[in-house]
């Protein structure tokens, strides 16, 4: 067993930042991550980052409350309004610390930092580095943490890659620590702290379709959801409209934001058919877009197939290459096309997860010594929809703050490594777990229960939902996890075991479908991305309410909770 003052689970870029806030603040941390940092989903991020830098007039001059505003409207007023007006507050410092430590944002002609429209704002919000930002920011962060683990003066920052966390080590007051498996040799091993912030990612694979890396298959948001933290607003779940048909590979909003069209089968740009105002038109909100894709294509109007045409020919080449090279690289590798003399066939796919473990402004959980940061947490700054662009500056600006929290909390209880019983204990648990799951020799195959858990969510637990197949979907998965029972391990190799790592991210798949599912049938409204065909308003007197799933052995049970106003009056969804 070994001790840390601090232990960050997850090397994307909230866990990265964690990492940095904490050791600016002289507190010695590891990053534990099941794959090398860099090779984090975040790196995944195309478009850009929200942040009110204000560096395009064009008549609007931005600031942080309009960008609370857009973020709360785009929520549909779910989020809660002191963490967005937190993070909108905080964004502009965050990126030109980004911008300091090197990151090469894409630049307007005066030099300073480019910006360009996505949804929900109307104008240029979003700063950009081609349509690679997330590439390029976690390449950045990165670099920082690395250049902290080498600065002798400083405390240290120990990177722990290829360690797979499978439980949380707790007792009856606080959180004590981790147990991981070592992916290169199977050894498991407890990690006592006195702080664990998670920021493990999203949920994304427990979908078929999913522009999401086979990484984020949320066993990160299962592993506190078994301690008894709560996962919030489970049930919404976003779909991006342009993910490349074939593959769902993310095709970035910022071909979009660029001026690129969508295009039914018959040539219209249709979205002009939803929205009198024809103002916000390619760059609505993403939960909007989507939804009139889908119509669409359920009217006959898309291609064979379900999908329809992003053009970006009218851009030229010029700008195509300056602003989207990742994009033609991405159309040219997967579809054989380039989209400087060809449309692009997209379609929606699942792309983010709204809701995760219940986390407080400061990321801190309801259990002591917990908190948590980035796609895994739900603070709630997204509410029922993401604003594209804000979940890159969610990292930095709730890596950092739960980074911070961790330290004045450490600082104040002079960390006490107090615990070590419970890390041990828990370490012998997930040993003994792992033996008899190494032996498992029952009928089940992971590869089948993923690939139905997939589907089933995908056709279920959809765009468009339903009561009826909600509890299709329910019954299914409860299937899926009493299947799970018979699960067989064939590979019985106690390292390199990538068999015995699938079948326990499966688990947390499971774990967390169900709270999707559950939280769906309940809610009986339609809001943000949640769509209920048969409850076609939002509600707010019934339902401007948090769910919290609680875990249970036989599936979660569900409890509500406030959302925090006080910044802006819910009001009609209108653009
Ligand atoms: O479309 C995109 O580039 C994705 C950005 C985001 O999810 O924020």
């Amino acid at each position: 067993m070994r001790y840390f003052d601090a232990i960050v689970v997850g090397g994307g870029l909230a866990g990265l930042r964690a990492a940095i806030e904490l050791n600016r603040r002289n507190v010695p941390v590891a990053v534990i991550s099941k794959i090398h940092p860099v090779r984090s989903h975040s790196g995944a991020a195309q478009g850009g980052v929200n942040a009110a830098l204000g560096n395009h007039y064009r008549g609007v001059y931005d600031t942080p409350r309009k960008h609370a505003f857009d973020t709360i409207k785009g929520s549909d007023y779910l989020a809660d309004q002191d963490a967005v007006v937190r993070m909108c507050e905080e964004g502009p410092e965050r990126i030109y610390e980004l911008e300091r430590w090197g990151c090469p944002f894409s630049r307007n002609e005066d030099g300073r930092i480019a910006q360009r429209p996505f949804g929900g704002a109307g104008f240029p919000r979003c700063a950009y580095a081609t349509d690679k930002t997330g590439h390029v920011m976690l390449q950045t962060l990165y670099e920082q943490a690395v250049r902290y683990e080498q600065l002798a003066e400083r405390s240290e920052l120990t990177f722990l890659d290829e360690w797979l966390v499978l439980a949380l080590a707790y007792d009856g007051e606080a959180c004590r620590g981790v147990v991981a498996m070592k992916s290169t040799t199977g050894e498991i091993e407890g990690f006592h702290s006195d702080a664990v912030i998670f920021a493990t990612g999203g949920s994304g694979r427990i979908y078929a379709a999913s522009s999401n890396a086979l990484t984020n298959s949320g066993l990160g948001m299962a592993v506190p959801y078994r301690a008894g933290v709560p996962l919030k607003d489970m049930e919404f779940v976003q779909f991006h409209p342009t993910t490349l048909v074939g593959t769902n590979i993310l095709l970035t909003e910022g071909a979009r934001g660029e001026g690129g069209y969508l295009l039914n089968a018959q040539g219209d740009r249709f979205l002009g058919h939803y929205d009198d105002s024809k103002r916000a038109m390619e760059v609505a909100p993403r939960d909007i877009i989507s939804r009139n894709i889908q119509r669409e294509v359920l009217a006959g109007r898309g291609f064979g197939g379900g999908y329809v045409h992003i053009d970006l020919r009218h851009l030229g080449e010029e700008r195509i290459v300056s602003r989207l090279p990742g994009i033609r690289d991405l159309c040219r590798s997967f579809l054989g096309l380039d989209p400087v003399t060809a449309p692009i066939p997209v379609q929606p796919a699942q792309h983010y997860t709204m809701g995760g473990i219940d986390t407080d402004a400061s990321g801190r959980t309801r259990m002591k010594g917990l908190y948590a940061a980035g796609e895994c947490a739900c603070v709630s700054v997204h509410g029922a929809n993401r604003l594209g662009g804000n979940s890159l500056l969610e990292t930095v600006v709730f890596g950092a703050i739960a980074g911070s929290s961790a330290a004045d909390d450490i600082e104040g209880s002079k960390a006490t490594r107090k615990g070590a019983q419970a890390v041990e204990a828990a370490a012998a648990e997930q040993k003994a777990r792992l033996d008899k799951l190494r032996a498992a020799d029952g009928p089940e195959s992971w590869a089948d229960l993923k690939e139905t858990l997939g589907r089933t969510m995908t056709e279920k637990v959809g765009i468009f939902r339903n009561a009826a197949d909600l509890r299709e979907a329910l019954d299914a998965v409860r299937d899926i996890r009493s299947r799970f029972g018979g699960i067989r391990v064939g590979c019985r190799s106690a390292g390199f075991n990538p068999e015995l790592a699938a079948v326990l991210e499966l688990e947390g798949s499971i774990e967390v479908a169900e709270a999707v599912v559950a939280g769906a049938l309940a809610r009986e409204e339609s809001r943000g991305s949640q769509s209920r065909t048969d409850f076609p308003k939002r509600d707010d007197e019934k339902w401007l309410r948090h769910t919290l799933a609680t875990w249970t052995p036989d599936g979660p049970t569900l409890d509500y909770a406030p959302v925090k106003l006080g910044h802006f009056e819910p009001a009609e969804r209108k653009y």
